[in-house]
C-alpha cells in the first residue's frame, strides 16, 4: 500500500520584491485576496487533501506569518463579548492545533530545491507534498486533492501542470511527455526554465508537487541550476532517469499567478466576483468602467 501524504511544505521564504514597497513590511503570503490572505488559500487547500502537519520555510521578517495562524486570545475574547459569533467561526480557520505547524528558516536565498530541502528532517522518509502559494488554484475539487488521488494510483512523483503560450515557457519548470494517459502524463524529461525554443513542450510545472523522499536525497549535492539556484525541477528530473515515476497531473481548475501583480489583480476580481455578497455591486462597477472606457473611444 502506497504510504498516504500528510506532510506539506509551504516554500515561503521569498522576499517578494515585486511587490515592492507593500512587501516592505508584510510577508508577500500576508497580502489578501478579497479578505484572506494568501497562506490561507493554500492551507485550505492542503487540508483537503488530508494533510495534517504543515511545514513552512520561512525567512527573516516573516514573523507575521506565525502570528496569523496563532490564537489571538484578545481579538477572540472582544469577539465573544460583542456576540460576534460568525467572525469567531472565521477566525477558527486561521488557528492550528500545536504541533501540527513547524516553522524553519532558509538563512541563505539559494533557490526553490533548497528551501524544500531545508525540510528534510521534518520529512524523514515519507511522501510529502510542496505547495507554492503564489500559485492560486481555483476549482471546484482542489488540485492537490485532485493530485492525491491521481498519485493513489500512481505513485511516485508527481507535479501539477497546465499548458501555457510558448513565449512563456520559459518562466516555469517544463515537462517533456512521454505518453499522456487521460489527466496523468508520463514524463520522460523535465528542465527548468528553458530558453524559448528549447522547451520540450509547454506543458508547465504548476505549484503542487507530491514528490518521494528521494528527490531530497538528490538536493543534497546542492547543486546549481537555472539561474545558479538550487533547483526543484533537477532534483525531480533525475527521479525520471533513477525510478522512471515521474508524472505530471492535468489539474481541473482555474490558476491565477499571484507572484505577479496582474495576475494577483486578476484574482481578486475572480475571487471577488464569485462571493454572493460581493458580485452585484463588482459586475455593476465593472459595466461602468467598461462603458466608460467605450466613452473615451
Ligand atoms: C517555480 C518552479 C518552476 C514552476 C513555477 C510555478 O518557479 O521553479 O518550475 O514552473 O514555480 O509557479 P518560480 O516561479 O519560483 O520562478
Amino acid at each position: 500500500m502506497k504510504k498516504r501524504v500528510t506532510k506539506a511544505i509551504f516554500p515561503v521564504a521569498g522576499l517578494g520584491t515585486r511587490f515592492l514597497p507593500a512587501t516592505k513590511a508584510i510577508p508577500k503570503e500576508i497580502m489578501m485576496l478579497v479578505d484572506r490572505p494568501l497562506i490561507q488559500y493554500a492551507i485550505d487547500e492542503a487540508r483537503a487533501a488530508g494533510i495534517k502537519e504543515f511545514i513552512f520555510v520561512t525567512s527573516r521578517g516573516k514573523s507575521a506569518l506565525e502570528d496569523y495562524f496563532d490564537e489571538a486570545p484578545q481579538l477572540e475574547a472582544t469577539l465573544r463579548r460583542d456576540g460576534k459569533q460568525e467572525l469567531l467561526e472565521v477566525l477558527k480557520s486561521t488557528n492550528m492545533d500545536s504541533g501540527a505547524i513547524a516553522y524553519l528558516r532558509q538563512h541563505q536565498a539559494l533557490g526553490l530545491g533548497h528551501a524544500v530541502w531545508c525540510a528534510r528532517r521534518l520529512i524523514a522518509d515519507e511522501p510529502f507534498a510542496v505547495i507554492l502559494p503564489d500559485d492560486v488554484i481555483a476549482a471546484d475539487k482542489p488540485c492537490l486533492q485532485q493530485m492525491v488521488e491521481a498519485y493513489a494510483e500512481t505513485g511516485g512523483n508527481m507535479v501539477a501542470t497546465m499548458e501555457v503560450p510558448y513565449d512563456q515557457v520559459s518562466s516555469y519548470g517544463v515537462l517533456d511527455v512521454e505518453r499522456t494517459l487521460g489527466a496523468v502524463i508520463k514524463a520522460r524529461g523535465m528542465v527548468e526554465k528553458p530558453a524559448a525554443g528549447e522547451a520540450p513542450s509547454n506543458l508547465a510545472v504548476i505549484g503542487r508537487y507530491i514528490l518521494t523522499p528521494k528527490v531530497l536525497r538528490n538536493l543534497d549535492r546542492r547543486e546549481a541550476g537555472a539561474g545558479g539556484e538550487i533547483q526543484l525541477t533537477d532534483a525531480i528530473a533525475e527521479e525520471i532517469a533513477r525510478s522512471d515515476n515521474v508524472y505530471g497531473y492535468r489539474f481541473q481548475g482555474h490558476r491565477y499567478d499571484c507572484g505577479s501583480k496582474s495576475g494577483f489583480l486578476r484574482a481578486t476580481l475572480a475571487f471577488g466576483l464569485a462571493r454572493p455578497e460581493l458580485r452585484a455591486d463588482l459586475e455593476a462597477f465593472i459595466d461602468e468602467l467598461y462603458a466608460a472606457r467605450k466613452v473615451a473611444q
